[in-house]
């Protein structure tokens, strides 16, 4: 590790706790995901999972350190995210590294540097993982993005283009985020020469009302001019010359398959001449998700587009078309919270484990990695108190409870309790396990939750539980207070009801 300079270690943010200590916290622009938040991530991720199946998309992972020139060659030297937002260093070896600042590059390496070509083409690739922009915080822009992208290489059909916008689509509907597709297409090379000139001679007669961003955009990147947000700069943008009068005969040929595609899924769609991307490689065919409430599309969800010279760019094949997009995923799962969706949690286990005193602790351990590799399980060996351990089993909202207490350990048995109708009984623990899986396959039926807790069952376990409690009663680490926790468990239960969120 390089030795650090004191006054780089004292210069780190830090944050006065009410201690009155400093803390170190997160980067600015950068953030935990905590476990609670968790299963929005993972809905996305599995939702694109899902979607990279049913298309024929394998997953890949290309390191996040690359050198930078990667991303000065691709996605080019004057855009914004190469010039001003690439978080690059030189290392101890003294090579010049970026922290991706996108997917695609690195994915066009990858084809090319393992002689993807050579496979049936299109190569379809999936990723997710994190991206870095050194942005300027805000909601929504983060400075550590997650994005999942679809990249589809060797291929130039406008049914892929049309596939891909739908594949994004579909992300957003199986997630039940209302999106609107904005489509446009930003012609070939040739196409766009025509279009630039018009296009600065166009805001060449307004350079006296420009921002200064759109200044610079003339001489440097015009294609840009179409990205601004500024207030003053809108009205000019409407009338600007439109790229689809521009398009050459090949190009809007290409388009407008597309379009019939997209029409013929009845994918609803705004086709919107203003959408030009802000990165090098595209050409043609470009779009973006805009949530359906964002009509102006200040916080796209996603994004995406044709890049059919990336990969000779790259020094690959000549002429390898490709297409692809990518969504944000901070952006998408702000959408859910924000929609207040209901996203189940990633784990929810069956059966909660509890233990009462060293010996069944002991035990508990032991039946547990059997049980674990059978059954969805929980537990809180850890804790000592009984109480402690079902609240968190109440928590957790499993299905059934096992106790185990001493007697229980004497005796080679184990107490099960139903968590919904609160009736619990002694089971050997020879037929613990085909007791399990009987009463978890009966548990839920075709129309939901089928409890099993009726009146037949609750008096045959009310006999049978009965001697087993008076037994108890002289015994150190047994379950004699069971039927106070039962009263507990109400309460608890009445906690669940009312909201209690879930910690798991
Ligand atoms: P992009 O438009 O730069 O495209 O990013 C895609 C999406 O990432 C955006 O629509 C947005 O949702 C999200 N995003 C971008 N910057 C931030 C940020 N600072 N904070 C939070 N979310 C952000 C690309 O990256 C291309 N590689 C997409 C692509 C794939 N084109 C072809 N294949």
């Amino acid at each position: 590790m390089p030795r650090m300079k004191k006054t780089m270690i004292e210069e780190v943010p830090k944050k006065k706790t009410s201690r009155g200590k400093k803390e170190i916290i997160t980067v600015t622009g950068m953030r935990d995901i905590l476990p609670q938040d968790q299963k929005y991530w993972q809905a996305v991720y599995n939702s694109t999972k899902k979607i990279a199946n049913d298309y024929g998309y394998g997953l890949i992972d290309t390191p996040i350190l690359e050198y930078a020139e990667l991303y000065v060659k691709s996605t080019g030297k004057q855009t914004d995210l190469v010039e001003k937002e690439m978080y690059s260093f030189t290392d101890q070896g003294g090579d010049f590294l970026a922290a991706r600042p996108e997917g695609t590059p690195g994915v066009v390496r990858a084809y090319i540097q393992h002689g993807m070509v050579n496979l049936p083409q299109p190569v379809k690739m999936f990723y997710h993982g994190p991206m870095f922009r050194h942005e300027k915080p805000q909601t929504g822009r983060y400075r550590q993005l997650h994005q999942a992208g679809f990249e589809a290489i060797g291929e130039d059909g406008p049914t892929l283009d049309a596939q891909l916008i739908l594949m994004g689509y579909n992300i957003m509907n199986d997630l039940g985020v209302d999106v609107v597709v904005q489509v446009n297409s930003i012609g070939c090379v040739n196409c766009r020469e025509e279009y630039k000139k018009a296009l600065v001679k166009y805001y060449k007669q307004h350079s006296k009302v420009l921002c200064e961003n759109c200044l610079l955009r003339m001489n440097k990147n015009p294609m840009r001019l179409l990205d601004c947000k500024e207030l003053g700069c809108q009205p000019i943008k409407e009338e600007a010359p439109q790229i689809l009068d521009y398009l050459d005969d090949d190009c809007k040929k290409h388009f407008m398959k597309v379009l019939e595609y997209l029409d013929e899924l009845n994918l609803p769609y705004n086709l919107n001449p203003r959408i030009v991307r802000g990165l090098d490689y595209y050409n043609r065919t470009v779009f973006e998700y805009w949530s359906a409430d964002d009509i102006e599309g200040k916080s796209a969800l996603g994004g995406g587009g044709r890049f059919d010279g990336l990969v000779e760019l790259m020094g690959g094949r000549e002429n390898t078309p490709a297409c692809g997009f990518s969504l944000g995923v901070d952006r998408v799962v702000a959408k859910l919270r924000e929609k207040e969706t209901i996203v189940p949690d990633d784990y929810q286990p069956d059966i909660f484990f509890a233990q009462l005193g060293e010996s069944a602790k002991k035990q508990a351990i032991v039946l547990y990695e059997s049980l674990r590799k059978k059954f969805k399980m929980s537990q809180a060996f850890y804790k000592d108190s009984l109480k402690a351990q079902l609240e968190s089993a109440n928590r957790f909202k499993v299905k059934y409870c096992l106790i185990l207490g001493q007697k229980e350990v004497n005796e080679d048995t184990i107490m099960l309790r139903d968590m919904n109708g609160g009736v619990q009984e002694i089971i050997g623990l020879g037929k613990l396990e085909a007791e399990l899986i009987k009463r978890l396959e009966k548990y839920t039926s075709e129309d939901g939750v089928e409890i099993i807790d009726t009146d037949e069952t609750r008096a045959a376990l009310v006999s049978k539980k009965r001697p087993h409690t008076q037994e108890r009663d002289t015994e150190e680490n047994n379950l004699d207070d069971i039927g106070d926790l039962s009263s507990g468990f109400t309460a608890i239960e009445d906690e669940v009801e009312a909201g209690t969120p879930d910690d798991y």
